[in-house]
């Protein structure tokens, strides 16, 4: 068993309304159930966070001290480097590449890399890979973990946005997962709730209860209506899901064509609502994206922003109406 924070012994515990409102957390452990079939106690396996960017920068504070290694995807959603760097850790990628479907390796993170880390990052549907996995990785992963004593934090932010089918597992359905890994949702994607900022933490009872430390001390946790409004999204009709995602499946379809006919190739994300297209031979990701601004007035984001293993890739959203992207398309085309 791991003990994630050496702080934790030190500091009373947590005040129960700080971890968020009982109403707000019943609801994430039903939707754990009927979702994964994840069985989680809503007192101490669940927290309340003011969106899950909240949640994840302050679990570094929680959990490393000055100086320690963290594991991060490269490329990555840049918070995870940017909240280790605030809190004193160093960062050590584990590259993404296209060969291997843009998933870590662990066997290439050398033994006394590994020994030393205090948290890894992992996060499917991945921002801003659009990568997914199959619940096998996430047995290797908490295998991998748990050898070498690394707590996970599993980024699942766009968990419900998938396409075709696919659905996407939870960390915590890996055997042994709660006795090493948080994961993180929100409440911004799935139910179009950005503005509202709530999203939640769950898993590991240690590792939440350091994160709530800090939040105690730091910003009190969320407006109450804003968790019973997101208590009653999860409890509610879910329809509306499938709808957001056939509305970005369709988005996604003009983005794959218009992409196609000016040769940056992408394949269709079976998640998340991202396109990861390679940049035309001959460009850098960030020459490429000027190029196409400068000359179109459209603004791709440079694979490079997420990290260096970015390099050679734009990011494509499809979060704004078809109407603007079919106009972006063909300005860039022609
Ligand atoms: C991978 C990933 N994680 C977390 C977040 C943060 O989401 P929120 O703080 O709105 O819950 C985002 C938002 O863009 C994201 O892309």
């Amino acid at each position: 068993m791991i003990d994630p924070s050496r702080r934790v012994a030190q500091i009373p515990p947590y005040v129960p309304s700080f971890i968020g409102c009982a109403e707000f957390r019943q609801a994430v452990s039903d939707f754990y159930r009927r979702q994964y079939e994840v069985e989680l106690d809503p007192d101490t396996e669940v927290i309340a966070l003011i969106g899950s960017k909240e949640g994840i920068a302050h679990l570094l504070p929680a959990m490393i001290d000055p100086g320690d290694v963290v594991l991060v995807p490269d490329p990555c959603y840049p918070v995870y480097r940017m909240a280790t760097t605030i809190a004193g850790g160093q960062t050590h990628d584990m590259p993404l590449t296209e060969e291997n479907g843009f998933l870590p390796r662990f066997d290439e993170i050398p033994i006394e890399t590994a020994e030393r880390a205090r948290l890894m990052f992992l996060n499917f549907p991945g921002n801003p890979t659009a990568a997914t996995v199959e619940p096998e990785f996430f047995r290797s992963a908490v295998a991998f973990a748990r050898k070498h004593r690394i707590p996970i934090a599993h980024d699942s932010a766009y968990n419900m946005v998938t396409f075709d089918g696919y659905k996407a597992p939870s960390i915590l359905q890996a055997d042994g997962a709660k006795e090493i890994a948080v994961e993180f949702g929100s409440l911004s994607k799935t139910y179009n709730m950005t503005g509202w900022r709530i999203g939640y933490a769950v898993g590991n009872k240690q590792m939440l209860k350091a994160l709530s430390i800090v939040k105690n001390n730091t910003d009190t946790g969320q407006f109450t209506p804003i968790q019973k409004a997101a208590a009653f999204a999860l409890n509610g009709d879910q329809r509306s899901i499938d709808e957001h995602n056939r509305v970005y499946r369709e988005r996604m379809e003009v983005v794959l064509d218009g992409l196609a006919s000016i040769g940056a190739s992408a394949q269709p994300p079976r998640g998340s609502f991202f396109i990861w297209a390679r940049v035309p031979t001959g460009y850098a990701s960030a020459e490429f994206v000027t190029r196409v601004m400068e000359e179109t007035g459209v603004i791709l984001t440079p694979g490079s922003a997420f990290g260096p293993g970015g390099e050679g890739y734009v990011r494509i959203s499809v979060s704004v109406p078809n109407g603007r992207l079919i106009e972006a398309m063909s300005r860039i085309k022609q």
